[in-house]
């Protein structure tokens, strides 16, 4: 360890600033310097749950993507150029940690699942200590907020990022019990159809911004376009099996 300033994995869950934990709460309140991620010309999905509640004293370090849909996941330039830009996250970070400064890199939902927060922690893992603190997850969120009830008894959930290709897609719901797709985006044609093959669009519920003042919540099938935002998701509750 070549410092003993903490690097904070801090979860900031899922949009509603309230749904924060008391301890996220706490050490945002605490640390010197708050890092996040943000495409470019968007002032970043964690930075914007927490608007207001970032003390003005605290230096704020923005870590912008070089690309988000720009370029597709499977094409090599993308791993490349996220490679870079994570080592080079990774190294200002390190760098405040070296100034004897603790951070917080704060990340929608929960950091573990699904968040970039994870790409640092890997590379600064072992270098620096380091507290994890978890999230309430986008799925949580919104499925609390529909008041749905997701999975009964002994009901498989499966979670997929609807990025994913179509027929890995297909294979990966069939025969699911109650299923949770994110990263729609220009994915949702793609994945309405799936649902559709898979008998499951009847039981869809589409949400954008969940638990947020702005959210959107609506049946899968009553749906017009061909898009949806990033910040959006499908749910599939359970079959209802249990007695
Ligand atoms: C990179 S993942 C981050 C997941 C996050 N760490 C979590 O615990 O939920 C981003 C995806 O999460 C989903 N997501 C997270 N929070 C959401 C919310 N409040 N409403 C809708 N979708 C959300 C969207 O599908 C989005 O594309």
């Amino acid at each position: 360890m070549m410092s003993s300033a903490m690097l904070y994995g801090l979860g900031v869950g899922p949009g509603d600033p309230e749904l924060l934990t008391v301890k996220a709460m706490r050490l945002l309140q605490a640390v010197p310097v708050v890092a996040f991620f943000a495409a470019r010309g968007r002032p970043g999905v964690a930075c914007n749950i927490l608007a207001g509640l970032i003390p003005e004293s605290t230096e704020q370090m923005r870590l912008e993507y070089p690309v988000t849909t720009e370029i597709p996941v499977s094409d090599p330039r993308y791993g490349a150029l996220m490679g870079d830009f994570y080592n080079q996250s990774a190294e200002r970070v390190a760098a405040v940690l070296d100034s004897g400064r603790d951070l917080a890199l704060v990340c929608e939902g929960d950091p573990l699942f699904y968040g970039s927060y994870m790409h640092v922690h890997r590379r600064l893992e072992g270098r620096y200590p380091i507290e994890v603190v978890p999230g309430i997850t986008g799925m949580s969120g919104c499925w609390s907020r529909a008041g749905l009830p997701m999975t009964y008894g002994d009901d498989v959930l499966t979670v997929v990022p609807g990025t994913l290709p179509k027929e890995e897609l297909a294979a990966r719901i069939a025969n699911c019990d109650a299923l949770v797709v994110m990263k729609l985006g220009r994915n949702l044609q793609k994945v309405r159809h799936a649902l559709d093959e898979a008998g499951l669009l009847e039981r869809a519920l589409y949400v954008e911004s969940g638990t947020c003042e702005a959210e959107i919540r609506r049946p899968l099938r009553a749906m017009q376009g061909v898009k949806a935002p990033y910040f959006s998701m499908i749910l599939v509750p359970g079959r209802g099996r249990a007695p």
